[in-house]
């Protein structure tokens, strides 16, 4: 009899909104060779579309409202309870707006991918097309990061990037911006349960070697 193949690696996602990118992540899975199964999506908003999106695809859901928790301790203690249940390799940030408390990153460190739709280190937080727009920017764009203990700080895998042009407004920004985070979210996704892409001792990991700078998809 042939042995077991070994198992495919499980990704649970995180989402707070739209869930645009949660899309783009079960249409990649749905792909023959990717090498991942998107085992739960996790929200703290009960009415965030994306779990729409995400019954659609047959894929459990759970929802954990952070307003019924006194603190973050407790919302992250029972987030880390559900996905623990679900025993995942990877947990994807999709549009996930709540700030995670330092114990709960730690105990996930390496397991942790966020999405935040400016050129790290510029711009973390929030209202980033308005402020790339604010400075004069001719480049912006998305980078995916593991998530560390400093707020949109952890060390960056990959960044695509787009040119601002004289009509851009916050809102045509954003859109540009989406778009390429529908396309670089699976890459690098899928380079993590490939094990090519590893979050090392002070930087990630890329084939083993250390990588110096994120990896770039330019501005066509
Ligand atoms: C995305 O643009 C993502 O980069 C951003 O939220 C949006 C979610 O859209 N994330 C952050 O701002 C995190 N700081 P989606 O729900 O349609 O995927």
């Amino acid at each position: 009899m042939k042995a077991d193949p070994s198992p495919r690696p499980k990704i649970l996602i995180l989402v707070s909104g739209e869930g645009s990118n949660l899309q783009a992540l079960i249409e990649a899975s749905r792909e023959r060779d990717y090498p991942a199964d998107i085992v739960a999506v996790g929200s703290n908003q009960a009415k965030a579309p994306a779990l729409a999106k995400a019954a659609h695809a047959n894929i459990p859901t759970f929802v954990i409202e952070h307003g019924r928790y006194g603190s973050r301790d407790e919302f992250d203690g029972a987030l880390m309870q559900e996905i623990r249940r679900h025993n995942p390799d990877l947990i994807v940030l999709a549009g996930f707006m709540r700030i995670l408390t330092e114990g709960f990153v730690r105990a996930l460190r390496g397991q942790l991918l966020n999405i935040h739709p400016s050129l790290l280190p510029k711009y973390t937080g929030l209202n980033t097309h308005q402020r790339a727009l604010n400075a004069g920017d001719k480049l912006h764009g998305v980078s995916v990061h593991f998530v560390t203990e400093e707020l949109d700080g952890g060390p960056i895998v990959a960044q695509a990037q787009i040119a601002v042009g004289a009509d851009d407004s916050a809102e045509t920004l954003a859109q540009k911006v989406q778009a390429q985070e529908h396309v670089l979210y699976p890459i690098v996704v899928r380079w993590c349960c490939e094990g090519r892409v590893q979050l090392g001792a002070e930087q990630v990991l890329f084939d083993g070697q250390a990588l110096h700078q994120p990896l770039v998809l330019p501005a066509n």
